[in-house]
């Protein structure tokens, strides 16, 4: 496997080109939006630049990481050549199908298609293509060229051959894959997203200040961030289509996203990536 599609620049979408690039794979960084591929290619530099400067990598392979990533706007001239598609768009059921149905189109027949979807279906998403049994769940964690998780999740189809394959790619990433079962939330976001809207519960109820309530879960639980801060930096959108995805899943309404959360996203708080959500950052 050598020519890597990743379709979304986003947050995610550029750290899995930055880790794919610095292991000497051929990426091709897709985005609809001319902007998000100019920031992706930023946010690369200056990370590789930071592992540089931590002696984590040698100035060279930054150099060269940098000449192993295309960034494109046009889907169809990408597809031609792709052996792995890895889609990293927003989180959103009818986008990534109707996306799906494109790739599917127009790439080779020994394509794989993977989603990076933190929990919408792998199954839906395989049924609206011809090839079910290489379409897969490739879960990188946030962020990207610092966490070792990838989970890595079979849809209905999904054959052998393809699980291997990707638990394999993911090796050479230096990643640790770990296989599940295609359910809503998968094991990550089944589990630590009920826990990021019990805290949101906890802070709207007044239980507690975001400041404490972060605290409490770093230093009682031994958690690197606050269920608030992680919010932040995940994204409350992202945060809310997840307990939107698990709500509709299991119909079980102790996956009702908190009010506040609705509310902060409907007003634009979406976190660090708008500058405010429970905390307000600096401009970037
Ligand atoms: P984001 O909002 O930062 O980036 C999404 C990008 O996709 C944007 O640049 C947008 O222009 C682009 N896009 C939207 N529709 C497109 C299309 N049809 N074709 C090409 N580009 C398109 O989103 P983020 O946070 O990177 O999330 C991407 C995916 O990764 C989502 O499925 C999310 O659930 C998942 N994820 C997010 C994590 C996080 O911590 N933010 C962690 C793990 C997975």
């Amino acid at each position: 496997m050598k020519q890597i599609i990743i379709i979304g620049a986003g947050t995610m979408g550029n750290g899995i080109a930055h880790s794919f690039a610095l292991h000497n794979f051929q990426v091709s960084l897709v985005d609809t939006n001319p902007d998000s591929l100019n920031n992706a290619l930023q946010t690369i530099d200056q990370n590789l630049s930071r592992k540089v400067k931590k002696e984590l990598i040698q100035p060279l392979q930054k150099v060269q990481a940098l000449s192993n990533i295309k960034l494109s706007s046009s889907l169809k001239e990408s597809l031609k050549e792709a052996d792995l598609v890895i889609e990293a768009i927003t989180e959103n059921l009818e986008a990534k199908r109707s996306l799906f149905r494109e790739i599917d189109q127009f790439c080779p027949s020994h394509t794989i298609l993977a989603s990076n979807t933190s929990s919408i279906s792998i199954t839906t998403l395989a049924s609206v293509t011809k090839r079910p049994k290489q379409v897969i769940g490739m879960h990188f964690m946030n962020p990207v060229p610092v966490m070792k998780l990838v989970e890595v999740i079979r849809g209905y189809e999904t054959s052998d051959a393809t699980v291997s394959q990707i638990m394999s790619i993911a090796r050479k990433l230096d990643k640790t894959p770990v296989e599940v079962n295609d359910f809503p939330g998968f094991i990550a976001n089944r589990i630590l997203m009920p826990m990021i809207n019990e805290a949101i519960y906890a802070f709207y109820e007044g239980v507690a200040g975001k400041e404490e309530i972060d605290e409490v879960m770093k230093l009682g639980m031994a958690h690197p961030m606050g269920p608030l801060q992680l919010a932040d930096f995940i994204g409350l959108d992202v945060c809310l289509a997840i307990l939107r995805v698990l709500y509709d899943g299991f119909g079980n309404p102790k996956y009702a996203p908190c009010p506040l959360l609705t509310k902060m996203v409907t007003a634009g708080k979406l976190g660090r990536k708008t500058n405010e959500g429970f905390y307000v950052y600096d401009k970037a």
